[in-house]
């Protein structure tokens, strides 16, 4: 019976899950374990055997039964340990550094110079990319067959409708929705049908238009060349007013920037190279006279600018092509942080 409970309990000490501890408790506890075994011999003994023998045999199964139940105890344990170890979650990590979105350069542009022109106190408006032969053409003294209308490569519509060629169109709608003196701008897509290097039919444009009394060129200049330090983060930019014409600015300019062109690089504020960025102008009377204002009573200035050109200058991105090909290398080596909202008080440029 010693020898038993030996052997019983050395083969406890050594098994370490509760399937092996399990086929123990029934080798020796079990129906036709060892131990009940020994207990089916007390029938066949004489009284007094019977007592010291079964005393043992008490003795024996109590010191096995509990045995296999401090084991089960220690096994649980060591279980629920091993599982809180493997399942730790740190939640005091800081969270992953990069997501896998990216804001597109023309989203952030559009961006940044919202932000410009918002401190300047330009309100935003908005138009549709469907719009009306009117608002894109006629209103901005561009009546049927006016030379000018062959300046852009119009998509047509069925009806009296276009894919807008210019932000110029929702001027139209935004003096008409507005009380004088305003200032707003307006940002998005316009389409014209031209595809090549430095061409696509969709692109994108921002408009800005500033109606008061007394409103003059000198305003414009200096509105142009404020955002466009500010933009580029340049304390200066060279600029160049060239005459130019657009049916619906007299006088109309087109505003080169200064700049260094080599093969391999372009840099804005130096060198004595020039760019053109953008196109503005006096608002044309006839202009005025549409949307309902008095040309003697209120001026104004306009002006539009693509949006990819700047993109491209200010982020040095040769090619515009990529712009619209969703390559997600392209968009991961060019784009910006989801969290990084441009702002005036954390900088644009
Ligand atoms: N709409 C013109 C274009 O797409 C750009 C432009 C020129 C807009 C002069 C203006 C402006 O507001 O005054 O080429």
């Amino acid at each position: 019976m010693q020898d038993l409970l030996s052997q019983a309990l050395a083969a406890i000490g050594s098994v370490s899950t509760p399937d092996a501890l399990e086929a123990l408790r029934v080798q020796y506890l079990g129906k036709s374990g060892l131990v009940t075994e020994q207990m089916k011999k007390l029938g066949s003994l004489l009284p007094e055997e019977k007592k010291t023998f079964g005393a043992e045999v008490n003795v024996l199964k109590t010191k096995i039964a509990e045995a296999l139940e401090q084991k089960k105890s220690v096994l649980e344990k060591a279980g629920l340990e091993a599982r809180l170890a493997s399942e730790k979650i740190d939640v005091t990590l800081p969270i992953r550094p990069e997501t896998e979105g990216k804001i597109h350069p023309i989203s952030q542009v559009l961006e940044e110079m919202t932000a410009i022109f918002a401190s300047m106190g330009f309100a935003m408006e908005d138009g549709p990319d469907i719009e009306d032969d009117w608002h894109n053409f006629t209103a901005l003294n561009t009546p049927p067959n006016h030379p000018a209308r062959a300046m852009q490569d119009t998509f047509y519509l069925p009806g009296e409708y276009v894919l807008r060629t210019q932000t110029s169109a929702v001027q139209i709608r935004s003096m008409m929705n507005n009380k004088p003196p305003f200032k707003f701008i307006a940002g998005g897509r316009v389409y014209r049908s031209d595809w090549d290097m430095t061409h696509s039919p969709m692109f994108h444009q921002m408009e800005g238009v500033y109606i008061d009394k007394g409103i003059h060129m000198g305003h414009l200049k200096g509105c142009i060349s404020q955002f466009l330090k500010a933009f580029f983060g340049l304390e200066q930019v060279p600029l160049r007013f060239r005459p130019s014409f657009f049916p619906f600015t007299e006088p109309s300019a087109e505003v080169d920037i200064g700049c260094k062109k080599s093969k391999e690089s372009l840099e804005i504020g130096k060198g004595s190279d020039w760019l053109e960025i953008l196109g503005c102008g006096m608002i044309h009377p006839e202009v005025l006279k549409n949307v309902g204002l008095d040309p003697n009573e209120w001026q104004g200035f306009a002006f539009g600018m693509g949006v990819e050109r700047l993109v491209m200058l200010k982020y040095g991105i040769p090619d515009l092509r990529a712009f619209y090909e969703t390559d997600l290398r392209w968009l991961k080596n060019y784009g910006f942080r989801a969290l990084d909202i441009p702002t005036i008080a954390r900088g644009v440029a």
